[in-house]
């Protein structure tokens, strides 16, 4: 995608071509800063601290962490140390575990010395894939859209609700969620974008409306609890978003939030729609409720909130008396009966079983 008319990923190899370059999320949409990752503890630091954040553009950076890591040395044990940082990072996004046993299963089987180079060859495929895959999630959700705007008589834009970031800064480019979105664009269908802010670090308001705004996309920032209404009255006509792991049965787990956005949509029926690479699914996993782990994260990010005055200074400040503790669940899981249907790079299918099996019978 484009930043004032260059075309940017939202990470790539240095100039050295041993350094990382990332675009840092925190600092957005007020600065646009790149960031040099020189080491293993800065992969994993900005993993952690969310620089890069959204389940593939994780495992894009936890690929580049370890060759990062293989810079000092290249042992199996050592392989083993990379592996257990970077994986210790982030517990719900299953793209941090999926790049690091890809890394592992290229690199174990080679001689120490040409490992190294093989971790860089193997982290620039995962990238291209990536890219490669979301354009594909694009391609195949567009019918969606299509569908859509048929059913309007083509009158007005398809408006479309997402939550978070599932665009092209949440993967290496396109993004998941919103490639769909910038293939109708592309193609002409007119579309128009409801932003959830998605508290608490407000990944629709920094990075969603920013990235809408860089593609010169219609869209509107709305409160958290604002889609219920709004799909009441009729405003809404697709609901798309990511995921960051989904269960060999079709459940759900995205930024805290989407599951009452499932759940307002199957009541107004409005069709509930998520978009995922194959490798976020985790094929060992049944029942996301009970399975999959959801991250908790500091009670900071709930009680400050960081923002530019109206002189321009960026500053924080508290929202809760002092003295309140807050809690911070960062992902909830949407089961499979309220998805219409899950957008993968290889078709769209029921968020079932049967429905993945059918897409990957290599993994069912
Ligand atoms: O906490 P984040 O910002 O990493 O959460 C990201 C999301 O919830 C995205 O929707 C998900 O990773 C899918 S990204 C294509």
């Amino acid at each position: 995608m484009k930043v004032n008319g260059k075309p940017y990923r939202s990470i790539w190899l240095a100039p050295d071509g041993e350094r990382v370059e990332i675009i840092d999320q925190t600092r957005l949409p007020h600065e646009f800063h790149v960031a040099v990752l020189a080491t293993l503890d800065d992969a994993a630091r900005a993993i952690r601290d969310m620089q890069v954040r959204g389940a593939p553009l994780i495992g894009a950076t936890a690929a580049y962490g370890v060759c990062l890591g293989l810079r000092d040395g290249a042992a199996d044990r050592d392989m083993e140390r990379i592996g257990a940082v970077l994986t210790a990072c982030r517990p719900t996004a299953v793209n941090l575990r999926w790049a690091v046993e890809r890394m592992r299963s290229v690199l174990l089987p080679l001689p120490e010395e040409e490992r190294l180079a093989a971790a860089y060859r193997e982290a620039a495929a995962i990238c291209d894939e990536d890219v490669a895959v979301n354009e594909a999630i694009g391609n195949h959700g567009l019918q969606l859209i299509e569908e859509a705007w048929e059913r309007k008589g083509r009158q007005g834009p398809v408006r479309i609700l997402t939550h978070c970031n599932a665009g092209w800064l949440a993967t290496v480019d396109w993004g998941t969620a919103l490639a769909p979105v910038y293939k109708a664009h592309e193609k002409g269908i007119p579309v128009f974008v409801w932003v959830d802010e998605t508290r608490p670090r407000s990944q629709g308001a920094g990075l969603t409306a920013w990235e809408l705004q860089a593609q010169g996309i219609e869209h509107r920032l709305i409160v958290d609890n604002a889609g219920g209404h709004l799909m009441q009255r009729g405003l809404v006509d697709l609901c798309i978003v990511g995921t960051d792991r989904t269960t060999a049965t079709g459940d759900v787990c995205n930024k805290i939030g989407t599951y009452l956005k499932a759940l307002a949509a199957r009541d107004n029926g409005v069709p509930f729609y998520v978009a995922l690479p194959g490798s976020t699914i985790d094929w060992r996993l049944h029942d996301g409720i009970r399975e999959i782990p959801i991250e908790e994260r500091g009670q900071e990010e709930v009680l400050l909130v960081r923002g530019k005055t109206e002189s321009g200074a960026l500053e924080t400040v508290r929202i809760a008396p002092d003295a309140t503790p807050a809690a911070n669940p960062a992902f909830d899981v949407t089961p499979a009966l309220l998805v219409d249907g899950l957008i993968t790079e290889r078709g769209i299918c029921p968020a079932s079983r049967e429905g993945l099996a059918r897409l990957y019978p290599e993994m069912a």
